[in-house]
């Protein structure tokens, strides 16, 4: 697949890694003007403008939201002739982008999470009804490379998938450093406290990852009546305390998203 990167940061570059790494794809050509020669030495075509002569079957778009649009406005017709347009601009609509375009090409756009860049990621991906099944599938393939990928059929469910999972490491953090803290206070160092909450945060995510069963029936499984753990889940669930503000952050998150997505 001749694959076309605007913009080869963080994010775009851990697609475009993984994706030459996993045999997926062949060709990558960039344009970054912060990618250093040597960071794309032997491995990639390092454009410094788009070829208006060449056609490419996937452009990804990996830009500041704010620099999406006009990152897109100087697609030749050739350059869009047989292009998937994947965006993974935070916020910025797929109505925005296809405008962008002039409507010459189909776009997807696609929200991953910061464990895409160790192969771990989640990704929610939406396109328009138009959009056909083979296409899907290659955008399916190429997101699962970097863990895991799901549609949604609403664009306005991207703005919970931000709420879930593209927030949601840095909600898993704050527990384990709630964790560990708690570690300290009951006599333990703070190393060993760190390491407990990770490894323990690791094998959970491992059991809830392969066992696809109901987080409900695993978390009964380890919780003995009248045992340790039954203490600390009567006082996570009192009031259902531990849910509500759950529920509270997920809404400040998706709420924000929706901002964000109205500023883009
Ligand atoms: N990082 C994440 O975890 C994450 C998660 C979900 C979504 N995203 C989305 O991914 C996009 C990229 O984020 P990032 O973290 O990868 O940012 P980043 O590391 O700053 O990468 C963006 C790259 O694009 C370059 N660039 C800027 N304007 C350009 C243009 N007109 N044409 C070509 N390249 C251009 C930048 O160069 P300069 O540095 O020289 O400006 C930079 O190298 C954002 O829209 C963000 O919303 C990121």
């Amino acid at each position: 697949m001749n694959v076309l990167f605007i913009g080869y940061g963080r994010m775009g570059g851990a697609l475009g890694d993984a994706w030459i790494k996993g045999g997926l794809v062949q060709r990558l050509s960039i344009v970054d003007p912060g990618l250093s020669a040597d960071a794309a030495a032997g491995r990639y075509t390092r454009l410094h403008d788009v070829p208006a002569e060449q056609a490419f079957e996937l452009i990804v778009l990996a830009v500041k939201p704010a620099y999406a649009s006009s990152a897109l406005a100087g697609l030749s017709d050739r350059q869009c002739s047989q292009a998937t347009v994947v965006s993974v601009a935070a916020g910025v609509t797929e109505a925005s982008l296809s405008d962008a375009v002039g409507q010459r090409c189909p776009v997807v756009r696609a929200m991953p999470n910061t464990p895409v860049l160790l192969g771990a990621g989640c990704t929610g991906l939406y396109a328009g009804a138009q959009f056909d099944a083979t296409r899907k599938a290659v955008i399916s393939r190429l997101f699962e490379a970097v863990g895991a990928a799901y549609w949604v059929d609403e664009e306005q469910q991207l703005d919970a998938v931000t709420a879930i999972s593209g927030s949601g490491p840095a909600y898993y953090h704050l527990f384990s450093e709630a964790l560990a803290d708690a570690g300290v206070k009951l006599g333990l160092g703070a190393e060993l406290a760190r390491n407990l909450a990770a490894q323990t945060a690791f094998g959970a995510a491992t059991v809830q990852h392969q066992a696809y069963a109901d987080f409900t029936e695993l978390r009964a499984a380890v919780t003995s009546p009248n045992g340790t753990t039954a203490a600390a889940i009567e006082v996570f669930e009192s009031q259902r305390k531990l849910r509500e503000l759950v529920e509270q952050a997920t809404s400040a998150a998706h709420r924000r998203s929706m901002e964000l997505s109205k500023e883009a």
